[in-house]
């Protein structure tokens, strides 16, 4: 947006829409969110970090257990995973899906329910597997025929374990080519078109230990409407009728994935729960009527649209350059801790806080430090013309997928993560330190 287009449309640059609901205007234009000044955060905890807004994440899981209240909810550990988070999602009811041991263990060890949660994975390592069995894992979502006699195995003659079949529907649907999982040309799942789905379910039918509950599908991340979710479940039910008459088994559950979009931006759209479950619910009872099914449990995976908006990252300018008709404004953090804009190039609206400028809007470029020129957080957003080092950014929608694809690089550190809530300011994860780093290499 040009800064003529910027005046031109008067308080766009205030738009507080994509913040958190608990977020206030403080004088000398700072902003609080959870009762807790940004500024303050800043001051205290040092920058880069991470600020979570605990009533924001509690509101999101309540309003998708509204909902939803005949489905399971997982909350999808991946977009972010503390033992904070783990015990809000635990009181506010809902379930987990994990990826990995360490997110399974994190979230045990931190007193969330093994029997609540489901683990995914299109290549789990044997590790993954031995600590889902020892501590008794509610499902296992199977994603490829070679791991079907693998887990029986390991599950042992006398054992028993509930699974789940991930099904690619063939809908495409996602904000980013790297995150559309719904068809058979990229690695999850597996086809029904192809016969492989089909082919898997009667392998493992014929493993006693192994209790086949429902289908799995994950159509794709950062998805705004509604009709891809009730495609997908109209062809979910239509297998499960194949299924009942090929294998003469009536599978009780269907769980569709996650992947509900999140606005980044003010006026982007994102997707609302009540309308998807109006959409699930609607379809799923005509499509399992027309098949002669019961209607099966439904389950939904949200990640992003649990933490995305609940989280806002703050950084401090550390330079600011003029090159050509471009004016980079570089902070202290960068791509070690959001990756996103050079992965999946994402825009993102940050905002200077903790002073008033009078100065007009400029069309700035937000840079991180790392040494790259790819490491961009921010292109083309208006901020004040007058824009200087010491200056605070906080970017808001930054609670899903930054933090948790968080990586060393350049071995800058990952910044902490501080939750807000009614007013007070807890840490919840300390800055990674120099001590962390070095206790890791331990020299050869
Ligand atoms: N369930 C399954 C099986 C998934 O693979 C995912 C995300 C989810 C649920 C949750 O999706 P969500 O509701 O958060 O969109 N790093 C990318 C997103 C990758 C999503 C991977 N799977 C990004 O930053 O946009």
């Amino acid at each position: 947006m040009t800064t003529a287009e910027l005046r031109a449309v008067p308080g766009v640059a205030d738009d507080l829409s994509v913040w958190p609901a608990s977020t206030t205007r403080l004088a000398h234009g700072g902003l609080a969110v959870g009762g807790v000044s940004l500024a303050e955060i800043a001051e205290r905890f040092d920058t880069p970090a991470y600020v979570l807004d605990e009533g924001e994440v509690r509101g999101r899981c309540r309003r998708y257990r509204d909902a939803f209240p005949e489905a399971h909810v997982l909350y999808a550990a991946k977009a972010f995973l503390s033992r904070a988070v783990v015990r809000w999602v635990d009181e506010e009811g809902l379930g987990l899906d994990v990826c990995s041991a360490g997110e399974l263990e994190l979230a045990v060890t931190a007193g969330f329910p093994p029997e609540r949660m489901v683990l995914h994975g299109n290549a789990k390592p044997p590790h993954d597997i031995e600590a889902a069995l020892r501590l008794g894992v509610g499902r296992i979502v199977i994603d490829s025929p070679s791991e079907i006699a693998r887990l029986a195995a390991a599950v042992g003659p006398g054992g028993h374990q509930k699974v789940m079949v991930r099904v690619v529907p063939g809908v495409s649907a996602g904000g980013h080519e790297k995150i559309r999982t719904g068809t058979d040309d990229q690695k999850f799942g597996l086809s029904p078109v192809d016969g492989s789905a089909q082919e898997a379910i009667g392998r493992i039918l014929g493993q006693p230990q192994l209790e086949l509950v429902g289908l799995h599908c994950h159509i794709g991340s950062q998805i705004a409407e509604v009709e891809p979710y009730v495609a997908a479940v109209r062809r979910m039910v239509g297998l499960m009728a194949r299924i009942r008459d090929g294998h003469r088994v009536t599978l009780r559950e269907l769980d569709v994935g996650g992947g509900h979009g999140v606005a980044y931006r003010p006026g982007e759209a994102a997707l609302d729960p009540t309308a998807l479950a109006r959409g699930l619910r609607t379809e799923l009872v005509a499509a399992c009527a027309a098949a002669g099914l019961p209607v099966p449990r439904l389950a939904i995976e949200p990640g992003r649209a649990i933490v995305g908006p609940a989280g806002v990252a703050l950084y401090r300018v550390l330079a600011v350059k003029h090159t050509g008709a471009r004016l980079f404004v570089a902070v202290d953090g960068g791509m070690s801790d959001n990756p996103r804009p050079a992965l999946y190039g994402v825009r993102y609206a940050p905002r200077l806080i903790g002073r008033a400028s009078a100065a007009d809007s400029r069309t700035a470029t937000v840079v991180g430090r790392h040494c790259e020129a790819g490491d961009v957080l921010a292109a083309d957003v208006p901020l004040p013309a007058d824009v200087r080092p010491g200056d605070l950014l906080a970017v808001p929608v930054a609670g899903a997928y930054q933090l948790s694809m968080a990586s060393g690089y350049n071995l800058v550190g990952r910044p902490p993560v501080v939750s807000v809530h009614e007013g007070r300011a807890r840490l919840l994860v300390w800055r990674e330190t120099l001590d962390d780093l070095r206790s890791r290499d331990v020299g050869g």
